[in-house]
């Protein structure tokens, strides 16, 4: 069976819309491991809740990306747990060289916000700052560089005059949780045909 596995630092809300979409049957493929460089992540918990592997591998001595021989850690620990997709599920660190040798255009990140605006860190808050109307979530394959690659699946919510950080990044979450599982299951089903340039054609069926 098609296996994937997800990278998550955090509450886990990603990782809980996922397995809710593996277990009902919508996605169909496995959850072969979730990786975690957080050993408090909600993340760890969620996937010990559903029987789903789940470790905690030292990210080393970098708070924004993996030393290189953690990141090896974790491709080793991937490719162990059969897994032919990864999944960034609010995982916060940049990954680098390992990972794209290993996993060619098999990474897959959500992101908050309608790329290619507001790329980084909190891009709900970026949005309200800047004062957009709509924003949204963004399922995209991972490059080097940081929230820059092949766009698959996008989500518009739109923002309110009385919206804080919080309330915006709710709505932004609920679309998070609609729109990543299908990517995966799009992906699972192999109806992505093809990349072209910048642009990933998909097939309707
Ligand atoms: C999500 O909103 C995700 O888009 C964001 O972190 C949150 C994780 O939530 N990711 C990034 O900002 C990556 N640059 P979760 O732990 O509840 O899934």
């Amino acid at each position: 069976m098609f296996t994937i596995g997800i990278l998550a630092s955090g509450k886990g809300s990603n990782l809980q819309a996922i397995v809710k979409h593996v277990q009902n049957g919508f996605i169909n493929a496995k959850i072969g491991v979730v990786i975690s460089d957080n050993p408090d992540a909600g993340a760890l918990e969620i996937a010990r809740s559903a029987g789903i592997p789940a470790v905690y591998i030292e990210p080393g001595k970098y708070r924004t990306f993996l030393e290189n021989h953690q990141e090896k850690k974790y491709v080793e620990c991937l490719k162990q747990h059969g897994v032919e997709l990864v999944c960034l599920a609010g995982f916060m660190r940049v990954i680098k060289k390992n990972f794209f040798r290993e996993y060619q255009n098999r990474i897959i990140n959500i992101h908050p916000s309608l790329l290619p605006s507001f790329r980084g860190l909190e891009a709900w808050k970026q949005a309200l700052d800047y004062g957009v109307r709509f924003t949204g979530c963004t399922v995209h394959f991972v490059e080097e560089d940081i929230d820059t690659g092949p766009i698959i699946l996008q989500a518009v919510v739109a923002v309110f005059d009385d919206d804080t950080p919080e309330t915006l990044h709710q709505r932004i979450q609920e679309k998070e949780h609609v729109i990543y599982p299908l990517a995966i299951k799009i992906i699972s089903e192999n109806r992505l045909i093809r990349i072209e340039g910048r642009r990933v054609i998909i097939d309707e069926m």
